[in-house]
């Protein structure tokens, strides 16, 4: 089985951390086309996965913008999709991983007859995407696509809501490989970091309006002052607009001493076995959440915003715990309800780890992935 995975982005972000999971698994015989450079890139390299940049600059077609934006990058787009369909027709399928590498792929399956497939990361509603590129992926993907794997129920959902063709999906979590979340044997990080006597918080996305870190800093000036934060992850996409507001907002609540910016980090398992409880936050549905996922392999309580893939993973008040989004008062008091009740939070946390070792494994993600696979082929 030959695969040719697309994917638009040189960062690290997690349907690029999801592929660098999946890829392995059809080692040689893959190929991963970026259309651009960056970390990613250097990631699939350092697991001998080959990868090749099909374009120097990036696509100037945003999730948010309209046709001008999109027919401008016309001219960027039309070499692209010629590079692609000559790859692709050494190959069994495309497998676009991402918005733009669908469209990409899409036209290059179309000149090549080569099978394509969209990995749905995404939900394609208007909160993410504008009704211009929520039609066109739509349309691209009823048109061309043999297959849609859709991260979730919730992202299956908005695919079928905004018109999609329900015979084409099915939903394939993401996969992970428990070992990596095993308890470290020492951790000195809360010694380094000067946290021994706080309850620490933690939060691991990008730095990103709709991920809400705003929502967890109101959220600490409802709780005790030895109640910290750390905010793993930097600005992936240009919010910088975004990073300089969050400073802003913690200057102006004076929690200087209490909000932590570590920005993106590889060692999230050290990291958030440093945490007492991980937040997420996010004002706008999920499409999956690995987070939220990683934080139950480490054996923490996940408090998550209960919207999209995110009430999917988490069985509220077994699992984890769900807090309606974008309400920091009631962030504040799971935060809390976790912090004075230590025993309930490490009875949920156990109970945590064993659900998603079991549920969301890559081994078996990558078992249906190969087997739908076969049926597109
Ligand atoms: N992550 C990371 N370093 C950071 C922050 C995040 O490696 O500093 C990882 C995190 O562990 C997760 C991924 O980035 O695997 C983010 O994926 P998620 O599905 O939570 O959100 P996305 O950013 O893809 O919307
Ligand atoms: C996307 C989504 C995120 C999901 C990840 C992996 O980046 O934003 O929710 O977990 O893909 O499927």
């Amino acid at each position: 089985m030959k695969i040719f995975f697309l994917d638009q982005s040189g960062e690290l972000g997690g349907a690029e951390l999801c592929l660098a999971d999946i890829a392995p698994a059809f080692q040689p015989d893959c190929l991963v086309g970026l259309l651009q450079a960056g970390p990613f890139k250097t990631l699939l390299e350092s697991q001998a996965i080959p990868v090749t940049v099909l374009a120097r600059d990036s696509l100037a077609v945003r999730k948010d913008s309209g046709w001008l934006a999109g027919l401008s990058s016309l001219g960027q787009l039309l070499p692209l999709i010629k590079k692609a369909a000559q790859i692709a027709s050494g190959y069994d399928v495309i497998y676009a991983n991402t918005p733009k590498a669908m469209i990409v792929g899409a036209l290059a399956s179309a000149l090549s007859r080569c099978p394509l497939v969209y990995h749905l990361h995404d939900i394609i509603s208007l909160e993410h995407f504008s009704g211009t590129n929520r039609k066109l992926l739509v349309g691209l993907a009823n048109r061309f696509a043999s297959l849609v794997i859709a991260n979730s129920l919730a992202s299956q959902a908005a695919f079928v809501a905004a018109g999609g063709d329900p015979n084409k999906v099915s939903v394939v979590y993401n996969g992970f490989r428990p070992d990596r979340y095993a308890p470290m044997p020492e951790n000195l990080l809360r010694h380094e970091l000067g946290l021994q006597d706080k309850f620490v918080v933690g939060h691991f996305s990008r730095l990103s309006p709709w991920k809400g870190q705003h929502v967890l800093i109101e959220a600490l000036t409802h709780c005790p002052t030895n109640v910290v934060a750390l905010l793993v992850g930097d600005a992936l996409f240009g919010e910088a607009d975004y990073v300089a507001l969050l400073k802003q907002q913690v200057q102006t609540l004076n929690l200087g001493d209490r909000v932590h910016f570590l920005g993106f980090r590889d060692e999230i398992p050290a990291l958030m076995q440093t945490c007492d409880v991980v937040t997420h936050t996010s004002t706008a549905p999920e499409p999956f959440g690995r987070v939220i996922v990683e934080a139950m392999l480490c054996q923490r309580v996940a408090i998550a915003a209960a919207a999209g893939g995110a009430t999917e993973l988490i069985d509220h008040g077994k699992t984890g715990w769900l807090c309606p989004p974008n309400q920091p008062q009631k962030l504040a008091e799971l935060i809390l309800a976790t912090y004075q009740h230590p025993e309930q939070a490490t009875a949920m946390a156990t109970a945590a780890k064993a659900e998603a070792s079991a549920t969301f494994n890559l081994a078996h993600t990558n078992q249906q992935i190969r087997s739908l696979l076969a049926q597109v082929i």
